[in-house]
Protein backbone atom coordinates (compact mmCIF):
# COMPACT_ATOMS: atom_id res chain seq x y z
CA UNK A 1 0.00 0.00 0.00
CA UNK A 2 1.19 3.66 -0.59
CA UNK A 3 2.10 5.44 2.54
CA UNK A 4 2.02 9.27 2.72
CA UNK A 5 5.28 11.34 3.25
CA UNK A 6 5.03 14.85 5.24
CA UNK A 7 6.91 17.36 3.22
CA UNK A 8 8.17 20.10 5.52
CA UNK A 9 9.36 23.17 3.94
CA UNK A 10 11.53 25.30 5.79
CA UNK A 11 12.35 27.73 2.72
CA UNK A 12 11.61 30.61 4.51
CA UNK A 13 13.66 29.91 7.43
CA UNK A 14 16.64 27.24 6.85
CA UNK A 15 16.53 28.42 3.16
CA UNK A 16 16.81 32.29 4.37
CA UNK A 17 19.78 31.46 6.21
CA UNK A 18 21.70 30.73 2.88
CA UNK A 19 24.65 34.17 2.86
CA UNK A 20 22.64 37.07 1.25
CA UNK A 21 19.40 35.45 0.92
CA UNK A 22 16.75 37.36 3.49
CA UNK A 23 13.37 38.40 1.81
CA UNK A 24 11.17 41.19 3.04
CA UNK A 25 7.78 40.29 4.66
CA UNK A 26 5.88 41.09 1.27
CA UNK A 27 8.55 38.75 -0.10
CA UNK A 28 7.92 35.56 2.70
CA UNK A 29 3.89 36.11 2.10
CA UNK A 30 3.70 35.67 -1.82
CA UNK A 31 6.34 32.60 -1.42
CA UNK A 32 4.17 31.50 1.71
CA UNK A 33 1.20 31.60 -0.50
CA UNK A 34 2.82 29.69 -3.44
CA UNK A 35 3.98 27.00 -1.45
CA UNK A 36 0.45 26.29 -0.16
CA UNK A 37 -0.53 26.23 -3.42
CA UNK A 38 2.24 23.59 -4.26
CA UNK A 39 0.42 21.45 -1.50
CA UNK A 40 3.28 20.98 1.11
CA UNK A 41 2.25 19.98 4.28
CA UNK A 42 3.77 22.12 6.72
CA UNK A 43 5.53 25.65 6.18
CA UNK A 44 8.22 26.65 8.75
CA UNK A 45 8.37 30.35 8.69
CA UNK A 46 10.74 31.61 9.93
CA UNK A 47 12.42 31.86 13.60
CA UNK A 48 10.08 34.41 14.91
CA UNK A 49 12.67 34.70 18.19
CA UNK A 50 15.29 35.82 16.18
CA UNK A 51 14.16 39.21 15.31
CA UNK A 52 11.02 41.47 15.06
CA UNK A 53 11.09 41.44 11.37
CA UNK A 54 10.92 37.13 11.47
CA UNK A 55 8.13 37.48 13.68
CA UNK A 56 6.20 39.74 11.68
CA UNK A 57 6.61 37.81 8.71
CA UNK A 58 5.75 34.47 10.45
CA UNK A 59 2.61 36.11 12.17
CA UNK A 60 1.12 37.69 8.97
CA UNK A 61 1.80 33.79 6.85
CA UNK A 62 0.01 32.38 10.07
CA UNK A 63 -3.00 34.82 9.41
CA UNK A 64 -2.73 34.37 5.56
CA UNK A 65 -2.67 30.66 5.05
CA UNK A 66 -5.44 28.27 5.32
CA UNK A 67 -5.08 24.87 4.42
CA UNK A 68 -1.25 24.09 5.48
CA UNK A 69 0.98 23.86 8.69
CA UNK A 70 2.32 27.34 10.44
CA UNK A 71 5.55 26.21 12.01
CA UNK A 72 7.33 28.47 14.13
CA UNK A 73 11.05 27.43 15.09
CA UNK A 74 12.03 28.02 18.67
CA UNK A 75 15.12 27.14 20.97
CA UNK A 76 13.88 24.75 24.10
CA UNK A 77 13.29 27.58 26.40
CA UNK A 78 10.24 29.53 27.62
CA UNK A 79 10.90 32.75 26.21
CA UNK A 80 11.40 31.62 22.62
CA UNK A 81 8.44 29.18 22.64
CA UNK A 82 6.39 32.09 23.61
CA UNK A 83 7.81 34.42 21.04
CA UNK A 84 6.90 31.34 18.31
CA UNK A 85 3.58 31.01 19.66
CA UNK A 86 2.90 34.92 19.73
CA UNK A 87 3.42 34.74 16.55
CA UNK A 88 1.34 31.05 15.28
CA UNK A 89 -1.32 31.43 17.30
CA UNK A 90 -4.21 32.96 15.19
CA UNK A 91 -2.89 29.85 12.18
CA UNK A 92 -5.69 27.72 10.84
CA UNK A 93 -3.11 25.09 11.93
CA UNK A 94 0.14 25.81 14.15
CA UNK A 95 2.93 23.72 14.90
CA UNK A 96 5.72 24.77 17.46
CA UNK A 97 9.09 23.84 16.18
CA UNK A 98 11.33 23.29 19.28
CA UNK A 99 15.09 22.02 19.44
CA UNK A 100 18.07 21.39 21.22
CA UNK A 101 21.50 20.27 20.52
CA UNK A 102 21.81 16.54 21.37
CA UNK A 103 25.48 15.26 19.98
CA UNK A 104 28.70 15.55 22.90
CA UNK A 105 30.86 17.91 21.03
CA UNK A 106 27.74 20.90 20.90
CA UNK A 107 26.94 19.82 24.51
CA UNK A 108 30.47 20.58 25.26
CA UNK A 109 31.50 22.88 23.56
CA UNK A 110 28.06 25.39 22.22
CA UNK A 111 25.69 24.56 25.34
CA UNK A 112 28.03 23.98 28.11
CA UNK A 113 25.33 21.16 29.47
CA UNK A 114 25.70 17.66 30.60
CA UNK A 115 23.19 14.99 29.18
CA UNK A 116 20.72 15.00 31.67
CA UNK A 117 20.12 18.94 31.70
CA UNK A 118 19.46 18.75 28.33
CA UNK A 119 17.26 15.61 28.09
CA UNK A 120 14.90 17.67 31.68
CA UNK A 121 15.62 21.19 29.12
CA UNK A 122 13.92 18.56 26.23
CA UNK A 123 10.96 17.73 28.38
CA UNK A 124 10.27 20.91 29.95
CA UNK A 125 10.36 22.91 26.54
CA UNK A 126 7.58 20.27 24.88
CA UNK A 127 5.54 20.36 27.85
CA UNK A 128 5.58 23.92 27.78
CA UNK A 129 4.78 24.12 24.09
CA UNK A 130 1.79 21.29 24.69
CA UNK A 131 0.34 24.15 27.03
CA UNK A 132 0.07 26.22 24.11
CA UNK A 133 -0.98 24.05 20.79
CA UNK A 134 -1.36 19.99 20.65
CA UNK A 135 1.25 20.26 17.54
CA UNK A 136 4.50 19.87 18.44
CA UNK A 137 7.46 19.14 16.74
CA UNK A 138 11.11 18.22 18.55
CA UNK A 139 14.32 18.32 16.92
CA UNK A 140 17.62 16.66 18.13
CA UNK A 141 19.94 18.91 16.57
CA UNK A 142 23.19 17.40 15.15
CA UNK A 143 21.15 14.45 15.59
CA UNK A 144 22.69 12.45 13.21
CA UNK A 145 26.68 12.72 15.45
CA UNK A 146 25.08 12.19 18.85
CA UNK A 147 25.05 9.12 20.86
CA UNK A 148 22.38 6.32 19.64
CA UNK A 149 20.92 5.87 22.30
CA UNK A 150 21.59 9.02 23.97
CA UNK A 151 19.42 9.88 20.90
CA UNK A 152 16.51 7.42 21.51
CA UNK A 153 16.62 8.75 25.10
CA UNK A 154 15.55 11.86 24.31
CA UNK A 155 13.23 11.22 21.47
CA UNK A 156 11.54 9.09 23.64
CA UNK A 157 11.30 11.98 26.63
CA UNK A 158 10.36 14.28 23.98
CA UNK A 159 7.17 11.70 22.79
CA UNK A 160 6.56 10.76 26.41
CA UNK A 161 6.17 14.86 26.59
CA UNK A 162 3.64 15.06 23.99
CA UNK A 163 5.31 15.71 20.88
CA UNK A 164 4.09 14.48 17.70
CA UNK A 165 6.61 14.64 15.57
CA UNK A 166 11.02 14.12 16.07
CA UNK A 167 12.74 14.81 13.93
CA UNK A 168 16.17 13.68 13.06
CA UNK A 169 18.52 16.35 12.02
CA UNK A 170 22.17 16.03 10.03
CA UNK A 171 22.52 19.40 10.90
CA UNK A 172 26.65 19.52 9.44
CA UNK A 173 25.61 17.09 6.21
CA UNK A 174 28.06 14.21 7.48
CA UNK A 175 26.02 11.63 7.40
CA UNK A 176 26.10 8.37 4.39
CA UNK A 177 23.01 7.13 3.12
CA UNK A 178 23.32 3.65 4.46
CA UNK A 179 24.84 4.67 8.26
CA UNK A 180 21.54 7.43 7.87
CA UNK A 181 19.39 4.66 6.64
CA UNK A 182 20.61 2.49 9.51
CA UNK A 183 20.41 5.49 12.07
CA UNK A 184 16.42 5.72 11.44
CA UNK A 185 16.26 1.68 11.78
CA UNK A 186 17.71 2.01 15.10
CA UNK A 187 15.84 5.09 16.37
CA UNK A 188 12.33 3.24 15.17
CA UNK A 189 13.73 -0.18 16.84
CA UNK A 190 15.06 1.52 20.43
CA UNK A 191 12.31 4.22 20.87
CA UNK A 192 9.59 2.31 22.26
CA UNK A 193 6.71 5.23 21.98
CA UNK A 194 8.15 6.29 18.61
CA UNK A 195 4.97 4.91 16.96
CA UNK A 196 3.52 7.68 18.46
CA UNK A 197 4.82 10.56 16.54
CA UNK A 198 5.65 11.02 13.49
CA UNK A 199 9.48 10.54 12.85
CA UNK A 200 11.33 13.48 10.75
CA UNK A 201 14.66 13.90 8.95
CA UNK A 202 16.06 17.17 7.86
CA UNK A 203 19.45 16.62 5.94
CA UNK A 204 21.99 19.47 5.30
CA UNK A 205 24.06 18.86 1.81
CA UNK A 206 27.98 19.47 2.59
CA UNK A 207 28.86 16.14 1.18
CA UNK A 208 26.12 16.59 -1.73
CA UNK A 209 24.49 13.54 -0.42
CA UNK A 210 21.23 15.89 1.31
CA UNK A 211 18.78 13.91 -0.63
CA UNK A 212 19.90 10.57 -0.88
CA UNK A 213 20.46 10.03 2.80
CA UNK A 214 16.61 11.29 2.89
CA UNK A 215 15.34 9.04 0.41
CA UNK A 216 16.91 6.47 2.13
CA UNK A 217 15.48 7.82 5.57
CA UNK A 218 12.02 7.68 4.08
CA UNK A 219 13.05 3.71 2.71
CA UNK A 220 13.92 3.33 6.48
CA UNK A 221 10.58 4.15 8.13
CA UNK A 222 10.80 8.51 7.96
CA UNK A 223 7.24 9.68 7.31
CA UNK A 224 8.20 13.27 7.28
CA UNK A 225 11.27 15.20 4.82
CA UNK A 226 12.15 18.41 5.88
CA UNK A 227 13.04 20.40 2.86
CA UNK A 228 14.03 23.88 0.57
CA UNK A 229 12.88 24.66 -2.64
CA UNK A 230 16.24 24.53 -4.95
CA UNK A 231 18.52 23.24 -2.29
CA UNK A 232 18.42 26.84 -0.57
CA UNK A 233 19.95 26.92 3.00
CA UNK A 234 22.37 27.23 5.47
CA UNK A 235 26.28 26.76 3.86
CA UNK A 236 25.90 23.66 0.69
CA UNK A 237 22.31 23.69 1.82
CA UNK A 238 19.17 21.77 2.44
CA UNK A 239 17.54 19.03 0.74
CA UNK A 240 16.33 19.98 -1.98
CA UNK A 241 11.99 19.39 -2.44
CA UNK A 242 12.16 18.97 -6.01
CA UNK A 243 14.70 16.47 -6.02
CA UNK A 244 12.51 14.15 -3.23
CA UNK A 245 9.24 14.91 -4.63
CA UNK A 246 10.31 13.19 -7.85
CA UNK A 247 12.08 10.66 -7.01
CA UNK A 248 8.84 9.63 -4.86
CA UNK A 249 7.23 10.24 -8.16
CA UNK A 250 9.42 8.76 -10.57
CA UNK A 251 10.23 5.79 -9.19
CA UNK A 252 7.13 4.10 -7.28
CA UNK A 253 7.98 0.84 -7.66
CA UNK A 254 10.81 0.92 -5.79
CA UNK A 255 9.46 3.96 -3.29
CA UNK A 256 6.06 3.15 -2.71
CA UNK A 257 5.25 6.74 -1.16
CA UNK A 258 3.24 9.69 -1.57
CA UNK A 259 3.28 13.32 -0.74
CA UNK A 260 0.24 15.63 -1.45
CA UNK A 261 2.94 17.91 -4.01
CA UNK A 262 1.01 18.68 -7.34
CA UNK A 263 4.26 18.34 -9.20
CA UNK A 264 3.35 21.08 -12.05
CA UNK A 265 3.70 23.65 -9.49
CA UNK A 266 7.19 22.61 -8.54
CA UNK A 267 8.94 24.67 -11.35
CA UNK A 268 6.90 28.07 -11.47
CA UNK A 269 7.94 27.59 -7.49
CA UNK A 270 11.53 27.06 -8.29
CA UNK A 271 11.67 30.45 -10.15
CA UNK A 272 9.91 32.43 -7.71
CA UNK A 273 12.62 31.50 -5.07
CA UNK A 274 15.53 32.54 -7.50
CA UNK A 275 13.35 35.59 -8.37
CA UNK A 276 13.13 36.79 -5.01
CA UNK A 277 16.51 36.17 -3.51
CA UNK A 278 18.49 36.44 -6.56
CA UNK A 279 20.11 33.08 -5.88
CA UNK A 280 20.42 31.24 -9.38
CA UNK A 281 20.09 27.47 -9.75
CA UNK A 282 22.85 25.92 -11.51
CA UNK A 283 22.17 24.80 -14.92
CA UNK A 284 22.99 21.04 -14.13
CA UNK A 285 20.78 21.28 -11.16
CA UNK A 286 18.02 18.14 -10.47
CA UNK A 287 14.36 18.89 -11.94
CA UNK A 288 14.47 22.58 -12.19
CA UNK A 289 18.17 23.45 -14.06
CA UNK A 290 17.90 25.15 -17.14
CA UNK A 291 19.82 21.60 -18.67
CA UNK A 292 17.39 19.34 -16.83
CA UNK A 293 15.61 18.38 -19.37
CA UNK A 294 18.48 19.45 -22.16
CA UNK A 295 19.32 16.54 -24.72
CA UNK A 296 22.74 18.16 -26.35
CA UNK A 297 24.08 14.49 -27.69
CA UNK A 298 22.62 13.38 -31.85
CA UNK A 299 22.60 10.19 -30.81
CA UNK A 300 20.16 11.39 -27.62
CA UNK A 301 18.17 13.40 -30.11
CA UNK A 302 17.71 10.73 -32.38
CA UNK A 303 16.32 8.65 -29.36
CA UNK A 304 13.80 11.56 -28.22
CA UNK A 305 12.34 12.01 -31.50
CA UNK A 306 11.28 8.59 -31.72
CA UNK A 307 10.27 8.17 -28.13
CA UNK A 308 11.27 10.52 -25.15
CA UNK A 309 11.23 7.71 -22.70
CA UNK A 310 14.28 6.56 -24.55
CA UNK A 311 16.60 9.31 -22.55
CA UNK A 312 14.11 11.41 -20.23
CA UNK A 313 12.72 9.82 -17.27
CA UNK A 314 9.82 12.51 -16.57
CA UNK A 315 8.35 14.85 -18.68
CA UNK A 316 9.04 18.34 -18.60
CA UNK A 317 5.24 19.11 -18.16
CA UNK A 318 5.03 17.46 -15.36
CA UNK A 319 7.30 20.02 -12.75
CA UNK A 320 5.24 22.70 -14.90
CA UNK A 321 7.72 23.38 -17.64
CA UNK A 322 5.90 23.99 -20.78
CA UNK A 323 7.70 23.87 -23.92
CA UNK A 324 4.51 25.69 -25.75
CA UNK A 325 4.70 28.78 -23.51
CA UNK A 326 2.13 31.82 -24.52
CA UNK A 327 4.12 34.15 -25.83
CA UNK A 328 2.37 37.76 -25.19
CA UNK A 329 2.99 40.96 -27.44
CA UNK A 330 2.65 44.55 -27.83
CA UNK A 331 -1.09 43.71 -28.56
CA UNK A 332 -2.35 41.15 -25.75
CA UNK A 333 -4.70 43.12 -23.44
CA UNK A 334 -5.22 43.09 -19.96
CA UNK A 335 -7.41 40.14 -19.81
CA UNK A 336 -4.74 38.02 -21.53
CA UNK A 337 -2.12 39.11 -19.26
CA UNK A 338 -4.18 38.11 -16.34
CA UNK A 339 -5.34 35.14 -17.14
CA UNK A 340 -1.83 33.75 -17.76
CA UNK A 341 -0.33 35.21 -14.39
CA UNK A 342 -3.14 33.08 -13.18
CA UNK A 343 -1.90 30.12 -14.69
CA UNK A 344 1.61 31.23 -13.48
CA UNK A 345 0.35 31.51 -10.08
CA UNK A 346 0.20 35.04 -9.18
CA UNK A 347 -3.23 36.02 -8.93
CA UNK A 348 -2.81 39.89 -8.30
CA UNK A 349 -5.78 42.89 -7.67
CA UNK A 350 -6.81 45.16 -9.75
CA UNK A 351 -4.37 47.68 -8.69
CA UNK A 352 -1.19 45.57 -9.19
CA UNK A 353 -2.53 44.24 -12.73
CA UNK A 354 -2.22 47.83 -13.64
CA UNK A 355 1.00 48.12 -12.39
CA UNK A 356 2.25 45.16 -14.41
CA UNK A 357 0.24 45.57 -17.36
CA UNK A 358 2.32 49.20 -18.08
CA UNK A 359 5.52 47.45 -17.25
CA UNK A 360 4.65 45.08 -19.61
CA UNK A 361 3.42 47.30 -22.24
CA UNK A 362 6.91 49.20 -22.10
CA UNK A 363 8.78 45.65 -22.39
CA UNK A 364 6.58 44.95 -25.24
CA UNK A 365 7.37 48.14 -27.14
CA UNK A 366 11.16 47.00 -26.88
CA UNK A 367 10.78 43.32 -26.91
CA UNK A 368 9.25 41.27 -30.13
CA UNK A 369 7.70 38.69 -27.37
CA UNK A 370 6.84 38.92 -23.74
CA UNK A 371 7.33 35.10 -22.48
CA UNK A 372 6.88 33.68 -18.67
CA UNK A 373 10.48 34.64 -17.71
CA UNK A 374 9.82 38.32 -18.55
CA UNK A 375 6.87 38.40 -16.72
CA UNK A 376 8.21 36.88 -13.36
CA UNK A 377 10.61 39.76 -13.96
CA UNK A 378 8.29 42.00 -14.13
CA UNK A 379 6.20 40.88 -11.40
CA UNK A 380 8.87 40.43 -8.95
CA UNK A 381 10.31 43.80 -9.28
CA UNK A 382 7.24 45.55 -10.20
CA UNK A 383 4.63 43.65 -7.27
CA UNK A 384 6.87 42.55 -4.37
CA UNK A 385 9.09 44.83 -3.99
CA UNK A 386 6.95 47.79 -3.77
CA UNK A 387 7.18 50.36 -0.53
CA UNK A 388 11.02 50.08 -0.56
CA UNK A 389 13.50 52.64 0.60
CA UNK A 390 15.33 53.67 -2.40
CA UNK A 391 13.65 53.52 -6.18
CA UNK A 392 15.28 53.79 -9.30
CA UNK A 393 13.20 56.13 -11.28
CA UNK A 394 15.75 57.55 -14.39
CA UNK A 395 19.41 56.79 -16.14
CA UNK A 396 21.53 58.62 -17.97
CA UNK A 397 24.83 57.46 -19.08
CA UNK A 398 27.13 58.39 -21.63
CA UNK A 399 30.48 56.14 -22.24
CA UNK A 400 32.86 55.00 -25.18
CA UNK A 401 36.38 54.80 -26.38
CA UNK A 402 36.86 58.19 -25.91
CA UNK A 403 35.11 59.70 -23.15
CA UNK A 404 35.16 59.19 -19.29
CA UNK A 405 31.97 57.15 -18.13
CA UNK A 406 29.23 59.19 -16.50
CA UNK A 407 26.01 58.39 -15.09
CA UNK A 408 22.98 60.77 -14.15
CA UNK A 409 20.61 59.29 -11.67
CA UNK A 410 17.28 59.79 -10.35
CA UNK A 411 16.32 58.10 -7.45
CA UNK A 412 12.86 58.19 -5.02
CA UNK A 413 14.98 57.71 -1.55
CA UNK A 414 11.73 56.88 1.03
CA UNK A 415 9.41 58.64 -1.88
CA UNK A 416 11.19 61.67 -2.55
CA UNK A 417 12.98 62.35 -5.91
CA UNK A 418 16.59 62.98 -5.85
CA UNK A 419 18.96 63.54 -8.57
CA UNK A 420 23.34 62.47 -8.38
CA UNK A 421 25.69 62.12 -10.84
CA UNK A 422 29.09 60.08 -10.58
CA UNK A 423 32.29 58.86 -12.95
CA UNK A 424 33.73 55.64 -13.20
CA UNK A 425 36.18 53.30 -14.96
CA UNK A 426 32.84 52.15 -16.44
CA UNK A 427 29.07 52.91 -17.55
CA UNK A 428 28.04 50.02 -14.67
CA UNK A 429 30.90 52.08 -12.19
CA UNK A 430 29.78 55.14 -12.32
CA UNK A 431 26.01 53.93 -12.03
CA UNK A 432 27.17 52.44 -9.04
CA UNK A 433 29.53 55.36 -7.54
CA UNK A 434 26.39 58.00 -8.31
CA UNK A 435 23.86 55.67 -6.58
CA UNK A 436 26.14 54.73 -3.84
CA UNK A 437 26.86 59.03 -2.91
CA UNK A 438 23.12 59.58 -3.55
CA UNK A 439 21.88 56.46 -0.70
CA UNK A 440 24.86 57.56 1.52
CA UNK A 441 25.79 54.21 1.77
CA UNK A 442 29.20 52.10 1.93
CA UNK A 443 28.97 48.46 0.33
CA UNK A 444 31.27 46.40 -1.23
CA UNK A 445 30.15 44.26 -4.08
CA UNK A 446 31.65 41.07 -3.45
CA UNK A 447 30.51 39.42 -6.58
CA UNK A 448 28.31 40.85 -10.11
CA UNK A 449 27.21 38.22 -12.88
CA UNK A 450 24.77 38.85 -15.79
CA UNK A 451 23.34 36.61 -17.90
CA UNK A 452 20.30 36.70 -20.31
CA UNK A 453 16.81 35.91 -19.02
CA UNK A 454 15.61 34.24 -22.17
CA UNK A 455 17.36 33.65 -25.62
CA UNK A 456 17.57 35.84 -28.19
CA UNK A 457 19.41 39.16 -28.62
CA UNK A 458 16.53 41.28 -27.64
CA UNK A 459 16.78 39.30 -24.54
CA UNK A 460 16.29 40.73 -20.80
CA UNK A 461 19.94 40.61 -19.31
CA UNK A 462 19.82 39.60 -16.04
CA UNK A 463 22.00 40.87 -13.29
CA UNK A 464 22.89 39.63 -9.46
CA UNK A 465 25.25 41.36 -7.07
CA UNK A 466 25.75 40.27 -3.78
CA UNK A 467 26.85 43.16 -1.70
CA UNK A 468 28.33 43.42 2.24
CA UNK A 469 28.36 46.62 4.60
CA UNK A 470 29.40 46.41 7.97
CA UNK A 471 28.74 43.14 7.91
CA UNK A 472 25.98 42.17 6.49
CA UNK A 473 25.16 40.75 3.09
CA UNK A 474 22.66 41.31 1.10
CA UNK A 475 21.65 39.55 -2.47
CA UNK A 476 20.45 41.93 -5.93
CA UNK A 477 18.69 41.17 -8.51
CA UNK A 478 17.45 43.31 -11.53
CA UNK A 479 16.69 42.76 -15.10
CA UNK A 480 15.99 44.90 -17.98
CA UNK A 481 16.30 44.61 -21.79
CA UNK A 482 19.56 47.41 -21.21
CA UNK A 483 22.07 45.70 -19.03
CA UNK A 484 23.46 48.94 -17.44
CA UNK A 485 19.66 49.59 -16.22
CA UNK A 486 19.77 45.72 -14.68
CA UNK A 487 22.67 46.70 -13.39
CA UNK A 488 21.33 49.60 -11.63
CA UNK A 489 18.39 47.66 -10.49
CA UNK A 490 20.04 44.90 -9.17
CA UNK A 491 22.32 47.07 -7.33
CA UNK A 492 19.44 49.07 -5.89
CA UNK A 493 17.20 45.75 -4.64
CA UNK A 494 20.59 44.54 -2.80
CA UNK A 495 20.87 48.27 -1.23
CA UNK A 496 17.04 47.34 -0.05
CA UNK A 497 17.90 44.04 0.93
CA UNK A 498 20.39 45.64 3.26
CA UNK A 499 18.38 48.48 4.67
CA UNK A 500 15.82 45.75 5.43
CA UNK A 501 18.39 43.68 6.83
CA UNK A 502 19.67 47.03 9.59
CA UNK A 503 16.19 47.63 10.33
CA UNK A 504 15.41 44.43 11.49
CA UNK A 505 18.62 43.10 13.23
CA UNK A 506 18.74 39.47 14.00
CA UNK A 507 19.03 39.72 17.96
CA UNK A 508 19.12 35.96 18.76
CA UNK A 509 21.73 33.54 17.26
CA UNK A 510 20.07 30.31 16.23
CA UNK A 511 22.38 28.28 18.67
CA UNK A 512 21.75 27.98 22.65
O1 LIG B 1 20.00 21.77 10.73
C1 LIG B 1 19.40 21.73 11.82
O2 LIG B 1 19.74 20.98 12.74
C2 LIG B 1 18.26 22.63 11.97
C3 LIG B 1 17.40 22.40 13.19
C4 LIG B 1 16.97 23.68 13.80
C5 LIG B 1 16.23 21.54 12.80
O3 LIG B 1 17.99 23.44 11.14
ZN1 LIG C 1 18.99 22.92 9.21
Amino acid sequence: MTERVKIFDTTLRDGEQSPGASMNTGEKLRLATQLERLGVDIIEAGFPAASEGDFEAVSKIAGKLERTEVAGLARANKSDIDKAWGAIQHAAKPRIHTFIATSDIHLEYKLRMDRDAVLRATIEAVQYARTLTDNVEFSAEDGSRSDRDYLCKVFGAAIEAGATTVNLPDTVGYAIPEEFADLVAYVMQHTPNIHQATLSVHCHNDLGLATANTIAAINAGARQAEVTINGIGERAGNTSLEEVVMALHTRPNYLPMETGILTEHIYPTSRLVSMITGIMVQPNKAIVGANAFAHEAGIHQDGMLKNPMTYEIMRPETIGLSANKLVLGKHSGRHALREHLSEMGYDLSDEELQIVFTKFKELADKKKSVVDEDLEAIVTEGILRSSEVFELEYLHVSAGTTVMPMASVQLAIHGRSQKGAGYGNGPIDAVYEAIAKMTGTDSELLRFSISALTGGTDAQGEVTVRLKENGLVALGRGSDPDIITASAKAYVNGLNRLEYLKANPVTTRQGL
